[in-house]
């Protein structure tokens, strides 16, 4: 099974994450745990380029193609060799974020980007993808404190320092992307403590694990 989860920053990825691994070690299940960007070798030199503030001059394109490539390199070295060893891969982001940030939040067309995902993913699409929605504002504050805390404010800020205008684009766009594709994009309120957040994601996993 490949799971994926989505949001604005800040919205608790990452401890839900955890949580779902708690939770499939408990019941047995093998797993992987990944990211983008930044899942491989080559996708880590990219991260680095995407997220630190230096690059702020980037264009859309370039960021674009840098997210695609990322990405293709993801599919190929970790994603689908863990998948036919029977692994449930979970990835933080993935192909949803491009069409959400590149589309909705910079102005490329969404289904243009739909199209080139479908160049870098190869046919492995997710089964299912986990959206966690939350305020933009509330959503950046967690971040923001997340990264000054990590001292990761400008290797990791350029996003988080991206205008309230934007984030709320990205998750407005999120919203509209998750209502053309109900069958595999759960959305779930991220505003509760993490256990109620939890107990959401648990159900929605049950079902899957339990279809044939
Ligand atoms: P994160 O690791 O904190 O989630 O940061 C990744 C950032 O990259 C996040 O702000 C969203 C952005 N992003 C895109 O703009 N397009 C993409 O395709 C992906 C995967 C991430």
């Amino acid at each position: 099974m490949f799971l994926t989860f989505e949001g604005i920053e800040g919205t608790g990825k990452s401890t839900q994450i955890r949580m779902l691994v708690n939770y499939l070690e408990q019941r047995g299940k093998e797993h992987l745990v990944t990211l983008e960007p930044g899942g491989s070798r080559i996708g880590r030199e990219l991260r680095r380029m995407l997220l630190h503030l230096e690059s702020r001059d980037i264009t859309p394109e370039t960021e674009l193609f840098l997210y695609l490539a990322d990405r293709a390199q993801h599919v190929a070295q970790v994603i689908r060799p863990a998948l036919a060893r029977g692994k449930v891969v979970i990835s933080d982001r993935f192909a949803d974020s491009t069409v959400v940030y590149q589309g909705y939040g910079r102005g490329l067309e969404p289904r243009l980007l739909h199209q080139l995902n479908e160049v870098a993913v190869a046919g492995c699409w997710p089964h299912a993808t986990i959206l966690l929605d939350i305020e933009p504002e509330s959503g950046l504050n967690r971040a923001m404190a997340r990264n000054l805390r990590e001292g990761k404010a400008v290797e990791e800020g350029r996003f988080e320092a991206e205008s309230l205008e934007f984030h709320r684009r990205v998750r407005e766009g999120y919203l509209t992307w998750a209502s053309l594709h109900q069958q595999r994009i759960h959305v779930v309120d991220a505003a509760p403590g993490p256990d109620e957040v939890f107990e959401s994601i648990r159900t929605i996993v049950d079902r899957l694990l339990a279809r044939p």
